[in-house]
């Protein structure tokens, strides 16, 4: 059977909102990377992260960075910016350096200060849930 894992990167709790609720769907716990989730023989990886001044946290960086052998072979990122559309291009550079491959990557809006003031709602974490649905259906070779 695939062994999946949520791991999430936050600072104002939007992301670990998202992974719980892709957490809930797929019945697994997901874990904050600063307890430093140990990710043994994991087939695929969902990310969670929020982007800051353009880019992912730098703890979250670090945290893909130490990853080792046995790695995730696939990983999917769930990204919360408040434009509700920047990447984490980082995040997904690394994980293919490291030969961890990148399915999709699916971006929602999330609040700061008034822009997107009402994200993560919960047609939010439906569409993260539906998102989860269809990279699992999808089947891993
Ligand atoms: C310091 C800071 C910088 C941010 N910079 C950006 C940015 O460059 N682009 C963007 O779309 N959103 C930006 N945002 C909004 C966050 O990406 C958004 O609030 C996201 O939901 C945060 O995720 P989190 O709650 O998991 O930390 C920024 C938020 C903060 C607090």
């Amino acid at each position: 059977m695939m062994k999946t894992a949520v791991i999430y990167a936050t600072k104002t709790k939007h992301s670990k909102k998202l992974a719980q609720a892709i957490g809930l769907f797929l019945d697994i716990t997901v874990q904050n990377i600063t307890e430093n989730p140990v990710l043994d023989d994991v087939d695929l990886l969902f990310i969670v992260g929020g982007i800051y001044g353009g880019a992912s946290m730098p703890e979250l960086l670090a945290y893909i960075k130490t990853l080792e052998a046995p790695m995730p072979k696939y990983a999917a990122l769930v990204t919360s910016c408040a434009s509700g559309s920047q990447k984490q291009i980082a995040v997904c550079n690394i994980l293919e350096e490291k030969g961890i491959k990148v399915l999709d990557e699916f971006v929602c809006k999330g609040r700061i200060l008034f822009v997107s003031a009402t994200h993560p709602n919960a047609k939010d974490l439906k569409a993260a849930t539906d998102f989860a649905q269809k990279i699992v259906a999808g089947g891993l070779k």
